[in-house]
């Protein structure tokens, strides 16, 4: 896997394979992807402490979901509308986790967000998992999205890249803790997920594997201690 695929630095820490998946084995994730919905449905978070809802929705896969309500931002063995456990995260995604990033286990969580008309995705850290050894990893599906990243402060340089159906993007080592968010997806430039829109899969392991304990200098202790980010603008 991504063996025949180029791969483009976007910046110290950030990779890009453009269309790491072709076109039949993005359908097939498609497809993998809704038969899990009917068992674990989208749903719209909302905010910490304001309770504004998010202008996407999301579920997950994976052992642990990450969910966000009113009380913060966390990681939950079940969905927060009919607490069932989350299902597994499919095959190919498992695959590429490990081609991609190297890392010595498997993802615990894939969290999966669903763009509609006009959702975006306010720059945000990924910081809530306690090891931040370990890459995040994202999967684009669907309409093309202009996806902005920056450095590990809210302020400061950014740079867009158009991410397109496909395109896989992984951030790791310096840019771990980078600022990131989706700033807004082009409709209707592709027939891929029924109903039209985005999809987004982030791969994230969330707690450290045996042998990998060690998380790097940056930003490790504020992660663990990680407080509340009122109003990061995520949603
Ligand atoms: C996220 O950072 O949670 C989503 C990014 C994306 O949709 O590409
Ligand atoms: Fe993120």
């Amino acid at each position: 896997m991504l063996e025949s695929c180029s791969k483009l630095d976007v910046m110290p820490g950030v990779i890009l394979w453009p269309e790491a998946l072709a076109c039949a084995e993005q359908e097939a994730l498609v497809r993998e992807i809704f038969a899990r919905v009917e068992e674990a449905p989208f749903y719209r978070p909302v905010m910490p402490k304001s309770g504004k809802p998010f202008s996407v929705e999301e579920t997950n896969f994976g052992p642990l979901g990450w969910v966000s309500d009113i009380s913060g931002y966390r990681y939950d063995k079940c969905h927060p509308v009919t607490n069932a456990a989350w299902p597994p995260i499919p095959d190919v995604l498992l695959a590429l986790w490990s081609a991609a990033t190297g890392y010595p286990a498997p993802p615990e969580c894939c969290l999966v967000n669903r763009y509609g008309l006009g959702a975006r995705m306010g720059l945000h850290q990924d910081r809530d998992e306690a090891e931040l050894g370990a890459p995040v990893l994202s999967l684009s599906l669907g309409d093309d999205s202009l996806f902005r990243i920056g450095g590990t402060t809210r302020k400061g340089p950014t740079q867009s890249l158009k991410l397109r159906s496909g395109d896989l993007l992984m951030f790791g080592g310096p840019a771990r803790l980078a600022f990131h968010g989706i700033d807004r997806v082009m409709a209707e430039t592709s027939s891929l997920i029924p109903g039209g829109g985005r999809l987004n899969l982030t791969l994230r392991r969330v707690t450290p594997s045996a042998g990998n304990e060690k998380t790097p200098d940056q930003g490790a202790d504020r992660a663990s201690h990680a407080p509340l980010r009122a109003g990061t603008g995520r949603g």
